[in-house]
């Protein structure tokens, strides 16, 4: 399987994103870095730890990142996820502690010890991977690749121009975009697509107590608080990427992050008509929405049988 760490900030869709990495045979999780976004670190780390209780991933460790951005002023999105984070879920109390190194330690410590092996995903603020990044630059060569949930290229969803994990910390983006790898980046044009509809939840439904106390509440907070058929499951399109490549088109571009706009810090000013430009991402331009349900739900069904 391909080895993975993935940061992220739980957060309903982290949460399922999660579920699908670990239930899924061609990912093996290494470490679940988290950082302050939806909601606070604190929130942030305690759902990853009690969610690695509840899937039975007890020896995979759990590292606090940053609390906030870079540069800014925390902002959080408890309005989409609830207070704590997981919408209606609520999950026993975890008994195992947090990973007492810090998650940009983790990072390069993991990526460093087995170059060109191991995939770094973000579906998060981009903070702790910037930060892993000041400290040491070479991790864009040890990593076998790197993908993140994140940007848009038509409209955002923090703002009209920019998507949250990007408007959280517009800096550590740019950082990210700027440091001379390629960003596999699957934005909001991709993941909207990823609509959880009724026969969606219906099927979650059936998945016994894996469907009852996680997807179900999760997903049906989520859904009160957007206005589409059913709630985007943005992240899960990250790892959905990583399982299957071929659920995705991508395209070269370069990104560029805007940090100085009045109204559109954030925005992923996205090229897809490259010119003299040196593309420095792939971006997601289509998603196969049937087979993308098809796995989510195969894994998760495997995930409830276990
Ligand atoms: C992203 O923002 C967060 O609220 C979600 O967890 C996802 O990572 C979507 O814009
Ligand atoms: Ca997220």
């Amino acid at each position: 399987p391909k080895k993975i760490i993935i940061d992220c900030d739980p957060g309903i869709d982290d949460a399922l994103a999660i579920t699908l990495a670990h239930g899924s045979p061609a990912l093996e999780i290494l470490g679940i870095t988290t950082v302050g976004g939806n909601v606070g670190l604190e929130h942030t780390t305690g759902n990853a730890l009690r969610l690695r209780e509840f899937l039975g991933l007890r020896e995979v460790p759990v590292v606090p990142g940053c609390a906030g951005a870079l540069l800014r002023t925390p902002v959080n999105a408890a309005s989409v996820h609830g207070e704590d984070g997981l919408g209606g879920a609520v999950l026993p109390e975890a008994t195992l502690p947090a990973d007492p190194r810090h998650a940009a330690d983790f990072i390069i410590d993991t990526l460093r010890a087995s170059p060109g092996e191991v995939t770094l995903v973000a579906i998060g603020p981009l903070t702790n991977v910037a930060l892993a990044l000041l400290r040491e630059p070479r991790i864009v060569d040890w990593a076998r690749e790197f993908a993140i949930l994140g940007g848009s290229y038509t409209r955002g969803n923090f703002s009209p121009a920019a998507e949250f994990n990007i408007a959280a910390d517009p800096e550590a983006a740019a950082i990210v975009f700027d440091a001379g790898w390629t960003v596999t980046t699957i934005g909001l044009d991709v993941s909207r697509q990823a609509l959880a509809v009724g026969a969606v939840v219906d099927r979650m439904r059936a998945m016994g107590r894996l469907g009852a106390d996680l997807l179900v509440p999760c997903v049906e907070f989520y859904g009160m608080v957007t206005a589409e058929e059913g709630p985007a499951i943005h992240d899960a399109c990250a790892i959905a990427y990583l399982i299957d490549p071929s659920l995705l088109d991508v395209e070269p571009a370069l990104v560029q992050v805007e940090t100085a706009g009045r109204f559109t810090s954030g925005m992923t000013v996205t090229h897809f008509d490259l010119g003299d430009r040196v593309p420095n991402a792939l971006v997601g331009t289509g998603l196969d929405v049937t087979r993308f349900w098809d796995l989510l739900l195969g894994v998760y069904d495997d995930v409830a049988r276990r």
